[in-house]
């Protein structure tokens, strides 16, 4: 079973016990209810580094008022399991009192990447993200930190801030894990009941036509709207961005450059986010 911990000073003196025998660290931070796709991380980090790092924290900073921060599903017990079964050394799970002592008044903004997209709809997410994965980075000092590509835009927004910031922590980003029906998991499905559930899997498939046809040379504005009017179709309630971008800067989308397509939906009260590689013509 992984050694759990919640205070930073434990944590760094785990860390520095492992820096003292040669060993390096790879972090994976969590907000737990941990999924397939969490696991995949912490696989990747196992093979990159000789100690594997998870923190479970749900992040206030990262949630507007309106937001589900009270009813994110929090569940570490089964998340503890899933760690062991994963080999992961170190779980580590602050309270919220730990991250954020009274007093607290520091928030990092991350320019670059973070326009547009998700920042139009959750203008201080970022921010939030930034903040705690800075302060992560130098409570545990890792060598490596591996993200999921399934939060596209947070991986470049990460990159950014280890560059900017010359955080010497070399990030790893992790293809999306997808069910059968390549629905992308995540914590958020658990919202879904069994209609939304079937509505939802129609995202990815909605999504890789709209690339395909991107990557034939169809018009950007066109595709994208269609992509846009299909997923209304299938049953989606509202749709925040269908958008082409260039891949390692999420500038506008040149089709002479590799791309990304990126998306955020809402079915009822679920807000759900993918993409995928816009492939090379
Ligand atoms: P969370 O949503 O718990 O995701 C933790 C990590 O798992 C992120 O790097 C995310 O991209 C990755 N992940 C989630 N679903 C995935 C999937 N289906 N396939 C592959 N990777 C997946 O992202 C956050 O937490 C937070 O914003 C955090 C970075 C921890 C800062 O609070």
């Amino acid at each position: 079973r992984p050694v759990v911990v919640d205070s930073v000073a434990a944590l760094r003196a785990q860390i520095r016990d492992w820096r003292h025998d040669g060993l390096s660290v790879a972090m994976v931070p969590t907000m737990g209810a941990l999924h397939d796709g969490h696991i995949s991380l912490v696989r990747m980090a196992l093979a990159k580094a000789d100690r594997c790092v998870v923190s479970i924290f749900v992040n206030p900073a990262q949630f507007a008022p309106t937001e589900d921060l009270d009813k994110y599903p929090r569940q570490l017990a089964a998340d503890l399991d899933r760690l062991a079964e994963a080999n992961a050394h170190l779980a580590f799970t602050p309270t919220v009192g730990e991250m954020y002592p009274a007093g607290f008044a520091t928030r990092i903004s991350v320019g670059g990447p973070s326009s547009g997209l998700e920042s139009d709809f959750r203008p201080t997410f970022f921010e939030g993200v930034a903040t705690v994965v800075a302060k992560l980075f130098l409570q545990a000092s890792p060598d490596f930190a591996v993200f999921g590509e399934k939060d596209y835009q947070q991986l470049c927004v990460v990159r950014q801030l280890c560059r900017d910031l010359d955080l010497p922590v070399g990030i790893i980003g992790a293809p999306t894990v997808r069910d059968a029906h390549g629905l992308a998991m995540s914590s958020r499905n658990a919202y879904l009941n069994e209609t939304e559930l079937k509505i939802a899997r129609q995202f990815n498939v909605i999504l890789r036509k709209a690339a395909a046809a991107l990557a034939a040379g169809g018009s950007e504005a066109a595709i994208t709207g269609n992509a846009v009017s299909a997923l209304a179709e299938v049953g989606f309630d509202k749709i925040d961005y269908v958008q082409a971008r260039e891949s390692l800067t999420l500038a506008p989308w040149r089709n002479d450059h590799s791309g990304r397509l990126l998306a955020a939906a809402w079915l009822g009260k679920t807000r759900l986010i993918d993409n995928i590689e816009i492939p090379s013509s």
